[in-house]
């Protein structure tokens, strides 16, 4: 196999980073090709943990080479900061082991302040990551946007930001009344950022043409889940990229490649950070119980994560929704710790019953049907799972039509066990 998408098969946090980390021991290239530092992805190696938000998670192996392809959003000022901590943990990056488009569209001060004025002030309120993510997302659509090269010409970036800003500033004086950098400062500002990102910027989409040609092991980090994917997820509560496998071929720049392998990421329960419906969510103590054991808070912006059962009904669409071929089943030691253990197979919707969340389907609306699952106490020390851990994993199988590859019962690399083999 010579490559493999990675994909939150869920609303994000699945645990995309640690399997990235461990698949990247046996890659030549890690790719991120959408999203931007809205993404928080943990690793945990010994005693140190390591964030990243923009920088793919193959960077952690020094023959692996990172790539941030051009359909990513991209902060310079975020990217510094990230810079300074990963070097602070002991990584080393350079130009060689990380590649940025020149073509990626850059969030600038503006989409950061239009997001949160919308958050706070707007009718609907979606609970982003105050990124700026929508609205760079917005800019580059509108054509009005900028790349990252633009910021190495100061003339040529004061023009496009002239452009950018015309309507923005009727927005910010007249709907918003706030305060916004003037051109003049925000073009300071980014050719001062552009200059520390210079060394990384590359024709992404040459350097993997030839890694492809070459016959390099690739791997596509996907962020976020396809439930927050624009065109797929459950709108208007999601992200503005398409998070799911199709957006690698313009993401990442990958026409009429084939990827051989989807790996979905899954959560052996679920979570959701920010709003919108979440059928299979519990308002209860044990809610707070897997909340509290599993962790759950935002890496990137430390908020509580909303915490329910595995959901059957949407993990198979979301499957199909981006072909997978296998996932991962994480976070199994958390299920370890309850004693009533639930699964979702199926909804009452609109008089009838249906077992897969096809798109239309109005999330707030469903009544989801549960199976009560025989609890398992695994303690994963020998390769023998319990009965009950088999009827779990034999379930959602069958559920879904297709195997479970992997299972993570803790953040440690070590902490994992392949069924399957990828990159053989
Ligand atoms: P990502 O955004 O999909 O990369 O996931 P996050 O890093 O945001 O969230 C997953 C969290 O769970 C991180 O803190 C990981 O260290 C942690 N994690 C990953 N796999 C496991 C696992 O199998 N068990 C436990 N307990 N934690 C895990
Ligand atoms: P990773 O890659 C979980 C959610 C936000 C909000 C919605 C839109 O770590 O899995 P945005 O700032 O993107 O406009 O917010 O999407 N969201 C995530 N939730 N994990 C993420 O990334 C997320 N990135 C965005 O909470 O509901
Ligand atoms: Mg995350």
């Amino acid at each position: 196999m010579q490559s493999l998408a990675i994909v939150g098969s869920q609303w994000g946090d699945e645990g995309k980073g640690k399997i990235t980390d461990l698949l990247g021991q046996k890659c030549d290239v890690v790719v991120r090709y959408q999203g931007g530092n809205n993404a928080g992805h943990t690793i945990i190696v010994g005693d140190k943990k390591i964030v990243l938000h923009l920088i793919p998670s193959g960077i952690l192996h020094d023959h692996c080479t990172s790539v941030v392809g051009h359909g990513v959003v991209f902060d310079p000022e975020a990217f510094q900061v990230e810079l300074e901590d990963v070097r602070n943990s002991g990584v080393e990056v350079t130009p060689d082991k990380l590649k940025i488009s020149e073509n990626c569209a850059v969030i600038t001060s503006y989409n950061k302040l239009l997001d949160g004025l919308r958050e706070n002030q707007g009718p609907v309120k979606i609970g982003t990551t105050g990124k700026g993510i929508g609205p760079a997302y917005e800019d580059k659509v509108s054509r009005k946007g900028l790349k990252l090269k633009d910021l190495l010409d100061k003339d040529l970036l004061i023009q496009k930001l002239r452009n950018n800003l015309q309507e923005k500033e009727i927005l910010f004086k007249h709907l918003y009344g706030s305060d916004f950098p003037t051109v003049e400062e925000e073009a300071e500002h980014l050719f001062k950022l552009g200059k520390n990102v210079a060394p990384y910027l590359t024709d992404t989409f040459s350097f993997l043409d030839h890694a492809l040609r070459e016959n390099k092991k690739v791997l596509y980090e996907g962020a976020q889940g396809v439930l927050l994917d624009i065109d797929y997820g459950s709108y208007p509560f999601v992200t503005s990229s398409s998070t799911g496998a199709g957006g690698i071929y313009t993401g990442a720049g990958l026409p009429g490649q084939s990827i051989q392998e989807v790996l979905g990421i899954t959560k052996a329960y679920t979570t959701r950070v920010g709003e919108g419906p979440f059928p299979t969510e519990l308002f209860d103590e044990l809610g707070e119980k897997i909340q509290t054991i599993g962790g759950e808070f935002g890496a990137t912006t430390g908020r509580k994560r909303r915490c329910g059962w595995l959901d059957l009904p949407l993990l198979k669409y979301t499957v199909k929704a981006s072909n997978m071929t296998s996932i991962a089943l994480t976070k199994l030691d958390v299920l370890c710790h309850v004693d009533t253990l639930k699964i979702c197979t199926g909804y009452k919707y609109k008089g009838q019953t249906i077992d897969c969340a096809y798109p239309g389907i109005d999330l707030s609306q469903v009544e989801p049907i549960y199976v009560e699952m025989e609890c398992f106490k695994d303690t994963f020390e020998t390769d023998n799972l319990s009965d009950t851990l088999k009827t779990y994993i034999e379930t959602i199988e069958k559920f879904i039509g297709i195997p479970v590859g992997i299972l993570a019962y803790g953040p440690e690399r070590s902490e994992i066990k392949f069924k399957k083999e990828y990159f053989n």
